[in-house]
């Protein structure tokens, strides 16, 4: 906020895609390592980390369509002799050990002490499971959950927060509307500053708006994956047979104009004015935005928080609108 202060003051335009994105990133590490990785405070892409994870989502979403390709590419066996192992090049792994490093000392064939384990982090819980011996995480492990979070916490997140502003900027009596809810609760010193998550809870219209951008614009676009299991599977009366690559992309279910009807509106009404079954039903496909199963988004709760509490503190501190209401956005797809 106060970084945006700087920019209201001086009525300089700003583009609120990046800053969105080095929130998401800072409250990453807050939570991952303890630590402010200082996106905010830099006001730049630090160690290029966010230019990477868009490479590496591009790549992937290419070669998740046409995986052959991928024996041409990263995966050509002749390039893997000649290259340094990947977690040498890959700056999500890099990142990840840099701020793993300042807390923790990591010594060759996997053993590791890491300093301050009463934290809340994932850090601290994860280094602290070692007491157990059957729970006990090496190195490797460890980097694979917290790089986790680094590479899938931050521009999922900042899509969402986008699209969440994006819409409201098109649509401005619904911004009008939440903007007059978020005043109302402040006048009547219902607000801390920060606002807690609590607080935002009580504000009906901004989880409606929340919900319906994430509906017209999930932060993942391609198909999430499952293969059917080898002895095949019934699904709505149709026989799949084994290893079949089954699918659904989330931009497709927040489109079911049998669940949402005028699906391609944004109305954030429709969560508010339904009985109990049908939101239920609605929340159940908007839910898929996070993919559903064993391997559904464990950053899921982490991610509603962060949302449900800049975007109150945003517009109760700021009037936004667009630069040029003329341009559209440019949106592309890489997963
Ligand atoms: C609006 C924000 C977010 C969206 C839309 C989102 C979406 C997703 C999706 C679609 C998946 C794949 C699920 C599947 O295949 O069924 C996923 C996985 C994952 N997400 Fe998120 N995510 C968000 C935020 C976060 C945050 C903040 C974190 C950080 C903790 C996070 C951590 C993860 C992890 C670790 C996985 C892998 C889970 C696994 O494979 O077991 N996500 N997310």
């Amino acid at each position: 906020m106060q970084r945006l202060d700087s920019f209201a003051s001086q009525n300089q335009v700003v583009d609120l895609g990046p800053w969105l994105q080095y929130y998401a990133f800072d409250v990453v590490g807050m939570f991952t390592f303890d630590k402010k990785f200082g996106f905010l405070e830099q006001g730049k892409d630090i160690d290029s980390i966010m230019s990477t994870i868009e490479f590496i989502l591009a790549y992937s979403a290419i070669i998740g369509q046409v995986p052959a390709l991928h024996l041409l590419l990263l995966g050509n066996p002749l390039l893997i002799k000649l290259m340094p192992p990947m977690e040498q090049w890959n700056q999500t792994v890099q990142f990840t050990l840099k701020a793993m490093r300042e807390r923790a000392e990591m010594k060759p064939g996997g053993e590791y002490t890491v300093s301050n384990t009463d934290g809340k982090d994932f850090l601290s819980k994860l280094a602290s499971s070692k007491s157990s011996e059957d729970e006990k995480m090496n190195v490797r492990d460890l980097v694979i959950a917290l790089a986790g979070n680094v590479f899938a916490g931050s521009d999922t997140t900042a899509i969402a927060l986008r699209a969440i502003v994006y819409y409201l900027c098109r649509y401005p009596k619904c911004l009008a509307k939440l903007a007059d809810e978020i005043m109302k609760h402040d006048k009547d010193s219902k607000l801390s500053s920060p606002i807690n998550f609590k607080e935002a809870s009580a504000i009906p219209y901004l989880s409606a708006v929340i919900k319906e951008a994430m509906r017209l614009h999930p932060s993942v676009g391609l198909i999430l994956e499952r293969h059917v299991p080898p002895q095949g599977v019934e699904i709505e009366g149709h026989f799949l047979p084994g290893r079949t690559v089954v699918g659904v992309n989330p931009w497709v279910t927040g489109r079911n104009a049998e669940t949402f009807p005028q699906p391609n509106e944004f109305c954030p009404e429709r969560w508010l004015e339904v009985p109990e079954q049908e939101l239920r039903a609605m929340d159940n496909l908007l839910e898929f935005n996070f993919g559903a199963g064993a391997r559904k988004c464990l950053g899921r709760h982490m991610a509603w928080i962060e949302m449900m509490k800049v975007i109150p503190e945003l517009i109760r501190r700021f009037e936004i609108e667009f630069a040029d209401p003329e341009r559209d956005w440019h949106v592309t797809n890489h997963w």
